[in-house]
């Protein structure tokens, strides 16, 4: 039985829930796959994980850059035989001092679109074909509730903040049904999960009440490790699927 691969985007903070959910996997026998768009930012924490005993390899990857895409497609295409998962958690959330819709900034939107969208979906291709060459490969998209709070029209108790970034993560939640559907007859399984509050930036000083970022890379993993009888299309927040 091959060794089981994962790929997972926007792993270059150790606070980061990407290195919480790199963690997890390799201790699930993984060999796991941290990326950034410095490289060397992610190496220290591929090297950590090595020293625990997994297997840890870091890769330069820039989702708003098609060629680097291109390039960790080919990297891995020459490294691996297949990927049993796709962790598309990088994001950006440009606006996050913004707090009207009305407000939104435009190159914010775009660079969003680029981070939450454009690229996982482009990432999503260009790992089709190892992702089909795994026995049943998983794709996770790393979601936000402010998408659901477009979705539903929620009224969370407070207005909509992070406008560009609410939006990157709507989509994306929209691109999760459309992959799952195109899917359907393949034994892939595409979710979302939103991690809800986690503590993955101290200097913003709400850690104390968000959740560990350990915590939440366990909702992630469970998306990431669903048997064949698992669901499809789905959103999940807090481990359960959203209402
Ligand atoms: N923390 C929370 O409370 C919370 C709540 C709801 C949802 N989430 C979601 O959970 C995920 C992880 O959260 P986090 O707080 O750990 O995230 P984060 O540190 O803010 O972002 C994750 C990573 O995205 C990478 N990134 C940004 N632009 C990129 C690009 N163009 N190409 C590739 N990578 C890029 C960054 O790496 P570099 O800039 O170093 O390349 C960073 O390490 C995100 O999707 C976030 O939206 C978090």
């Amino acid at each position: 039985m091959p060794i089981k691969t994962a790929l997972i985007t926007g792993t270059s903070r150790a606070a980061g829930l990407g290195f919480a959910v790199a963690r997890d996997l390799a201790e699930h026998g993984y060999h796991v796959v941290l990326t950034a768009r410095d490289r060397s930012a992610a190496e220290p924490l591929a090297e950590r994980l090595r020293q625990d005993g997994h297997a840890a390899t870091a890769l330069r990857l820039d989702l708003s850059d098609r060629a680097s895409i291109d390039e960790a497609a080919d990297y891995l295409t020459q490294t691996f035989s297949h990927l049993d998962a796709l962790i598309n958690n990088a994001s950006a959330m440009p606006d996050y001092q913004t707090l009207s819709a009305l407000e939104a900034d435009m190159d914010a939107l775009r660079s969003a679109l680029e981070v939450s969208v454009v690229g996982p979906w482009g990432l999503t291709e260009a790992m089709l074909p190892l992702l089909t060459a795994a026995p049943a490969a998983r794709i996770v998209n790393v979601t936000s509730l402010s998408a659901q709070q477009i979705a539903t029209g929620l009224d969370l108790g407070a207005p909509l903040r992070s406008p560009a970034y609410s939006m990157a993560k709507y989509l994306l939640n929209a691109l999760t049904t459309v992959l799952a559907r195109a899917l359907k007859d393949t034994p892939i399984l595409v979710n979302a999960v939103d991690p809800g509050n986690t503590a993955t930036h101290p200097e913003r000083g709400d850690d104390a009440t968000d959740r560990p970022a350990a915590e939440s890379a366990r909702d992630i993993v469970r998306a990431a490790t669903l048997g064949a009888d698992g669901p499809t299309g789905e959103l999940f927040s807090n481990g359960y699927p959203a209402a």
